[in-house]
């Protein structure tokens, strides 16, 4: 059993300690004193969490006799083993991270430590903070004349969220790295207390920093691949969920992460792409893939966006749409960068009025706290004042929409929905066509009168036989 500290109570940090705790004593440190006394109100069933994570509550009430919450640093850095770092790392307005939160943690160990241990960064940060973070402890330490054999590395963290607590417990990795032997192997010990060799990826510092950028670019650039391609696909009449199918039983390519639709959002892709588009532009290397990959997910809004403005002949105003979803993904409240804000925003300002409905009512709080004008929120999916709607606009892959119950929906004064998201299930799909409805999506628009041949041949006698 280990001391551990995390300094950062957020999306990442909370989760990992409650995690944590199952083994180790974990002392969570956060400079907010609300955020403490909100975690503490939960854990003894006083108050809702400001985190809403599947199974986190439950953990961090069954591990509260190894869990400690502090806003005081002596407190928090009494006597640990090890201490992550796990704060924030916004976007600047250069697109670049922002390390202010990491360099002010750093800083804030340097000041009271009082004994060797291991710095771990759990943050998503640039190759070379862990120097950084290295070098702000040093100062602090030498500030106060002290010395202390404090090495750092970086442990990159690959939890989704919604599905944090599953992912901590059986992670397909876990990839850390530190340029100091000793320490790799401690930390390596400290993992295996959980997990199993063959999970453990240990590596040079800079590389496992840089791992985490490289695996949520490669999954964007793949987002953004598929999705480009399902606006070819709807030029055409092919359906992008067989060429899904087509490619994901490929083991090379494999059958995750392909599912097409207007664009990825969520506090990580978006931040990410452009902070190591930023990185490889300042070190000299263009990142072309990656810089792709950003600008089709700008694209691939305003293509859904266009789809359901031409289907009003180019004019929103006055038109009435429900809006299915605003979660950057499904089970969420987090609206950062939610691609489906996004859109309301441009539908809004097309002058469309907006009836807003997401089975997460904390998603439609935060929604409510936009203050956007000419949008309304409705807590019951069916009770979106149907009859006066001209169209339901699918923005996420929450369950109650795969398969809605249409028999409810035959009011609709426009019998149309825009799904998104493609996530309308086939035998949902077949209720729709036969009570009337007309369902766009992204390369998959079964409405259109199959593949137009006659088109196809002679566009490829005009371009392919000259
Ligand atoms: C992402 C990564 O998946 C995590 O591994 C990583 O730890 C995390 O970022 C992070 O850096 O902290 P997250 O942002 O929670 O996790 O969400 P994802 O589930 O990855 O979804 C991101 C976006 O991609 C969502 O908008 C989702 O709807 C979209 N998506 C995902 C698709 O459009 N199609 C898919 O097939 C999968």
């Amino acid at each position: 059993m280990k001391n551990v500290t995390i300094m950062g109570a957020g999306y990442v940090g909370l989760p990992t300690a409650a995690h944590w705790a199952s083994q180790h004593n974990v002392t969570v440190y956060d400079p907010f004193n609300d955020k403490i006394k909100c975690v503490k109100g939960t854990i003894e069933g006083k108050n809702d969490n400001y985190i809403h994570e599947k199974g986190l509550d439950e953990k961090l009430r069954n591990n509260k006799s190894r869990l400690i919450f502090t806003s005081s640093l002596e407190n928090a850095l009494e006597n640990p083993d090890f201490v992550f770092i796990a704060v924030g790392t916004p976007p600047n307005n250069k697109g670049r991270a922002d390390l202010s939160y990491v360099a002010q943690a750093a800083s804030d160990i340097g000041k009271v430590i009082n004994k060797d241990c291991i710095v771990v960064n759990k943050s998503t940060v640039p190759p070379g903070t862990a120097y950084l973070v290295e070098e702000k402890i040093n100062d602090e330490l030498k500030k106060r004349g002290e010395q202390y054999n404090i090495s750092v590395g970086s442990c990159p963290e690959f939890m989704a969220e919604g599905t944090a607590m599953e992912n901590l417990r059986t992670p397909d990795r876990i990839v850390f790295g530190c340029d100091n032997p000793k320490a790799l192997d401690a930390l390596t010990n400290f993992f295996l207390y959980q997990h199993d060799r063959s999970r453990l990826v240990p590596m040079r510092t800079v590389s496992s920093e840089l791992t985490k950028y490289a695996a949520n670019s490669m999954l964007a650039s793949r987002l953004s691949f598929m999705n480009e391609l399902s606006i070819l696909c709807d030029e055409i009449g092919a359906d992008v969920k067989e060429i899904e199918r087509g490619i994901g039983l490929d083991f090379r390519i494999g059958k995750k992460f392909l599912k097409a639709g207007f664009g990825y959002g969520g506090s990580c892709f978006g931040k990410d792409t452009m902070a190591i588009s930023q990185f490889g532009r300042l070190s000299g290397v263009d990142l072309g893939v990656i810089n792709a990959a950003i600008k089709a997910n700008g694209d691939v809004v305003d293509h859904f966006f266009q789809k359901i403005r031409q289907h009003y002949a180019g004019n929103l105003s006055g038109r009435n749409l429900a809006i299915w979803g605003v979660g950057f993904k499904a089970g969420t409240d987090d609206l950062r960068d939610s691609r489906s804000v996004e859109l309301v925003k441009r539908l809004e300002r097309d002058g469309a009025n907006l009836v807003v409905y997401d089975p997460v009512p904390m998603a439609l709080t935060n929604f409510n706290q936009l203050g956007l004008a000419n949008c309304v929120t409705c807590n019951e999916q069916y009770d979106t004042a149907l009859e006066k709607i001209d169209g339901i606009v699918i923005g996420n892959e929450a369950m109650s929409f795969r398969d809605p119950d249409i028999s409810k929906l035959t009011v609709m004064r426009n019998k149309v929905i825009f799904d998104g998201k493609n996530c309308v299930v086939e035998p949902a799909l077949n209720d729709l066509r036969e009570n009337g409805f007309i369902y766009k999506s992204m390369g998959k628009d079964i409405m259109a009168a199959c593949v137009d041949k006659n088109k196809l041949v002679r566009f490829l006698e005009e371009e392919y036989m000259s």
